[in-house]
């Protein structure tokens, strides 16, 4: 079954630094990226800050144009249309609300504009519609002319909100859309995308960097590390059951608080690496505490356990005594892509 959304070994480089006698390095902020997310779906993204998530954000929205590889929305190649369409059709949500917004606008104006902008409705319908939208996402209508910098963080986020949903988008990209809100308020933004997507069938990509903020919201999770997916599969497995020693370091950090308190930061061996230089192999191997001789070298191609993908060698049955070294093959390369 093909999806909504589908994505096709995507790679984003970015030349990074060069001169006259040095040449840039090559940053791979995507390196190989392959989804597929079905119609009415919410698939999230979660991995550590700089893996790459707004440049996939930035990629299914059109912004970003892939170095190879494809985005494809309901089967026709993203990057050959104008953006303009596009945006009729998937629309953002981003972290910060507040830059997102012109501080001169009136609530009303600000999520009016897409439908100004696309010039076909009368003053009438658009005030109809605005109205209904306000409802729809909790603003009371006597906030309608107030301007943002006015109202409170959450407040904010969902004008952004209603601001994405005017006109009628299928899919919703969401990049950390309650990372900049207290804790508090969070869980209400939460619920409020949950029983949008249901009244409305939306499609989300939901992203962000912690793994307990996607748990009420997803039906699948998609775990990248540098550039790469290490994990995907069903909300509840990988979440309760993760694979990749990646994924479990990074929900251990959920397990150990009280509910509504601040995420501790997962404790890893080292930190981040370069994104310009990553470490052969695995490029977790560094950081991680499970490693084989043979992450080293060898990158780990994706099999399947259960109803989750991961690329970890524990499960690739390379470097375990008795391995079968031919096996790389099918699983991985030892090259840079
Ligand atoms: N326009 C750009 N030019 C150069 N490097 C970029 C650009 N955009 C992102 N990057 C780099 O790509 C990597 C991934 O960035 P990003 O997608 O923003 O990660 P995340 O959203 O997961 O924090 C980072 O190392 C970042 O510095
Ligand atoms: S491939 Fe090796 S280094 Fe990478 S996560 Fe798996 S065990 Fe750890
Ligand atoms: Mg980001």
């Amino acid at each position: 079954m093909s999806g909504l959304l589908e994505i096709r070994n995507l790679r984003v480089h970015f030349p990074i630094g060069g001169g006259l006698f040095s040449k840039p390095k090559l940053l791979r902020a995507l390196n190989g990226i392959s989804l597929d997310v079905q119609e009415g779906e919410v698939l999230s993204i979660v991995g550590e800050s700089g893996c790459g998530k707004s440049t996939l954000a930035n990629a299914i929205l059109g912004i970003q144009k892939p170095t190879s590889g494809k985005v494809l929305f309901e089967g026709k190649e993203i990057h050959h249309q104008r953006r303009r369409d596009i945006a009729e059709r998937i629309q953002p949500i981003f972290q910060d609300p507040q830059s997102a917004l012109n501080p001169r606008k009136t609530v009303k104006d600000l999520i009016a504009m897409p439908l100004r902008v696309r010039g076909a409705h009368s003053a009438k319908e658009i005030g109809r519609t605005v109205d209904e939208i306000m409802e729809l996402v909790g603003l009371p209508q006597r906030l309608g002319h107030s301007y943002p910098t006015a109202l409170s963080g959450g407040q904010r986020q969902r004008i952004a909100i209603g601001r994405a949903l005017v006109t009628r988008p299928k899919l919703i990209v969401c990049d950390e859309p309650t990372s900049a809100l207290d804790v508090s308020i969070q869980a209400q933004i939460l619920n409020l995308l949950a029983d949008l997507r249901a009244e409305l069938n939306l499609t989300y990509v939901f992203i962000s960097h912690d793994l307990s903020v996607v748990r009420h919201i997803s039906d699948r999770v998609a775990v990248i590390y540098l550039g790469r997916i290490v994990e995907l599969g069903p909300a509840d497995d990988l979440l309760d059951d993760p694979l990749h020693p990646y994924t479990r370091k990074l929900r251990s950090a959920h397990l150990s608080t009280a509910p509504h308190q601040e995420l501790p930061k997962p404790v890893f061996k080292g930190g981040f690496p370069d994104p310009t230089n990553p470490p052969l192999g695995c490029h977790f191997h560094p950081r991680c505490f499970d490693a084989l001789e043979v992450c080293e070298t060898h990158v780990p191609g994706s099999v399947r356990r259960g109803r989750s993908d991961v690329a970890c060698h524990l499960y690739t049955g390379l470097g375990t005594p008795g391995d079968d070294m031919t096996e790389i093959r099918r699983t991985g390369s030892t090259e840079e892509e």
